[in-house]
């Protein structure tokens, strides 16, 4: 059972200047409501009420602002952590090393909207990795998973240059503790990253990675086209109908609050 979790939200997100020129990318909107409740919906879903949220200096105050108090009254606690400069996924567990302390935790990226509940894979969490596949058109985009014929994951590859297979890796990663030494361990890549597939590949050559692949939507709004297509999605398919009660809940006071604000300066 994870009962930790965090949300990545740093980055500069330049491939959707310039609305992220005055916001951070997790703040847009996706149709009715900011991108990032949707992750935070994830993990709430799946019982997790400590979560830590990762985020760049310049928005700190946005998100502190949205998120800071609401989750709190209703028993969930979200502690902040500023990532000056993006040096990769994996260094989210080196900010978060006293976060996690002797725990497992479930990373989730703060741009990643998924349609299927996870939280029974959350719940029954034991120890190793645990990852997330979904086939897609262009998993060159990707870090990938091939499969040996009796669907076991035998090996994964950041953007592969050639094909190797078209299961992608998502943006909910499940570890336990032994993540923090395996992240400080790693080398930055040719990207100049902190890989997350390398986070996987050290599970996975103790044989302790296991990989789902499932088959609802999973949205990633890294470009104004698919910012917009996330939208619809969520829109036509009632995604936004989705939320826990204590998410649910804390929009909805959120905004009556700020309706209250307004209300004042009239
Ligand atoms: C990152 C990861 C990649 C993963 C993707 C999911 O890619 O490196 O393994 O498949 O997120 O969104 P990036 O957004 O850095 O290109």
């Amino acid at each position: 059972m994870i009962k930790k979790g965090i949300i990545l939200a740093g980055g500069t997100a330049t491939r959707l200047f310039p609305l992220t020129a005055t916001t951070s990318k997790q703040l847009l909107p996706v149709y009715d409501r900011q991108m990032i409740f949707y992750p935070l919906n994830t993990l709430v879903k799946a019982g997790i009420r400590d979560i830590l949220m990762i985020v760049s200096p310049e928005y700190s105050g946005q998100f502190l602002n949205l998120l800071g108090s609401l989750l709190k009254k209703r028993g969930a606690r979200i502690v902040f952590e500023a990532q000056k400069i993006p040096r990769g996924l994996s260094e989210a567990f080196i900010l978060g090393e006293k976060f996690i302390g002797s725990d497992s935790v479930a990373m989730i990226l703060g741009d990643n909207i998924f349609e299927d509940d996870f939280s029974r894979q959350i719940k029954s969490f034991k120890s190793g990795g645990h990852v997330f596949a979904k086939k897609v058109p262009d998993p060159e985009r990707f870090g990938v998973v091939q499969f040996d014929k009796n669907g076991k994951a035998v090996k994964i590859v950041e953007k592969p240059v050639r094909w190797i297979s078209d299961y992608a890796l998502t943006g909910l990663y499940l570890y336990d503790k032994r993540v923090v030494e395996a992240a400080k361990k790693l080398k930055p890549s040719e990207r100049g990253e902190l890989e997350i597939v390398d986070l996987h590949n050290f599970y996975l050559k103790k044989k302790e990675l296991e990989v789902s692949v499932f088959e609802g939507e999973w949205l990633d709004a890294g470009t104004v086209d698919s910012l917009l297509a996330a939208g619809n999605v969520v829109k036509e398919k009632g995604l936004y109908k989705n939320f826990h009660p204590l998410v649910e809940e804390s929009i909805i006071e959120f905004n009556s609050e700020l309706k209250e604000i307004a209300k004042k300066r009239l």
